[in-house]
């Protein structure tokens, strides 16, 4: 039997078994560069976190001697669409994704695909297409976490009255982040433990979106809730924008998701109660080297599969943490992803 047929043969069953990851193409056009070339095509920069990934993931491609191309669609699809066909024709050897809208973007992996090129979907979910990795952190967790932290701060035989602000309709996460939360409230809802007062989608995470939802349920509801299940810090932060002007701050508890700075800020004060670390260094330093593994046609081990509606990505998930007050020198400072200094510099006398 010709020896390519048995090295393709033995490659699937090994795939199976231990989740490992033949690139395709790529290696080609990478052999020939003297150093690889990574396009990152991003939804947004707007979010604080995003400025951080990309720094990071830029900061370990070129310490692996390879360069990137970095494109941001300003959470714009036809632009997001734009970005990655010019860095196809760019001829870049393995393309990263954060898409704004995960759906859409599978447009943009089969033309990379017809151009011989592996991608990475790097935190969100791109879907319905034959995506080659996915990289992200346990979403379904973090709503958990999330939930979690607020059920058991429900007041001995009494109600937790919850207002809830979801993320992006968009982005594959945000219905992850929800389901998680779901699977923790559901049941204290059927309960009477916990109501749901109000509950809307930010469009585009916008944090003005949040304030608005947050404007809205005070409008219908009077200040008669305890809670603000917020699904990331910008959000977070513009509920509590809406509480200031009522003088709620502080009284109502307001959880988040990726330890923003301004969100650790507010947690030292008291606005905010909790947000959920997401290790950005480990997710973008491992981004890195999938990108190069990939652009140079090196075996990849996943040993997580996700289903994106066509077929079960090789996925790797990453783990998350809660912080509050009493860890946030233990987690976001201990890490070296906040300074003491920045986070505790508004409660200093
Ligand atoms: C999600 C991401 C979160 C949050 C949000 C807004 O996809 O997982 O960390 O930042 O986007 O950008």
């Amino acid at each position: 039997m010709p020896s390519r047929i048995l090295l393709i043969l033995v490659s699937c069953a090994l795939s199976v078994v231990t989740g490992l990851v033949i690139a395709r193409g790529g290696a080609g056009v990478a052999a020939a560069r003297q150093r690889p070339l990574i396009g990152l095509s991003m939804d947004t920069l707007k979010e604080e976190r995003w400025q951080v990934d990309r720094d990071l993931f830029t900061a370990q491609v070129q310490a692996a001697g390879a360069d990137v191309l970095v494109q941001s669609a300003n959470s714009n699809d036809a632009v997001q669409l734009q970005n990655v066909e010019s860095l196809i024709t760019q001829k870049v050897d393995a393309l990263v994704i954060i898409p704004h809208d995960g759906a859409a973007m599978a447009k943009a992996v089969n033309l990379a695909h017809q151009a011989g090129i592996p991608v990475l979907s790097y935190d969100r979910l791109i879907t319905d297409c034959d995506l080659d990795l996915y990289l992200t952190f346990d979403n379904v967790k973090v709503g958990e976490l999330q939930a979690k932290f607020l059920v058991d701060r429900i007041p001995a035989g009494g109600k937790l009255r919850l207002i809830r602000i979801y993320g992006a309709k968009t982005d594959n996460n945000a219905k992850l982040f929800k389901q998680g939360q779901d699977n923790i409230l559901q049941p204290l809802i059927a309960a009477g433990k916990v109501e749901v007062i109000f509950e809307d989608w930010a469009e585009d995470w916008k944090p003005e979106s949040a304030k608005k939802i947050t404007n809205a349920a005070i409008t219908k509801n009077g200040p008669n809730f305890d809670a603000i299940l917020a699904s990331n810090d910008g959000t977070a932060g513009g509920a509590i924008q809406a509480l200031t002007e009522e003088g709620l701050a502080g009284k109502i508890i307001v959880t988040g998701q990726d330890a923003d700075l301004a969100a650790c800020q507010r947690i030292a004060q008291g606005t905010q109660a909790m947000t959920v670390y997401k290790p950005i260094k480990s997710i973008a330093t491992q981004a890195a080297e999938l990108a190069l593994k990939l652009a140079q046609g090196k075996p990849i081990i996943a040993r997580d599969a996700v289903a994106n509606g066509k077929t079960d990505v090789p996925s790797i998930l990453l783990d998350i943490v809660t912080v509050t007050k009493e860890n946030l020198r233990g987690t976001v400072v201990k890490d070296g992803f906040r300074k003491e200094s920045d986070v505790f510099q508004s409660t200093q006398p």
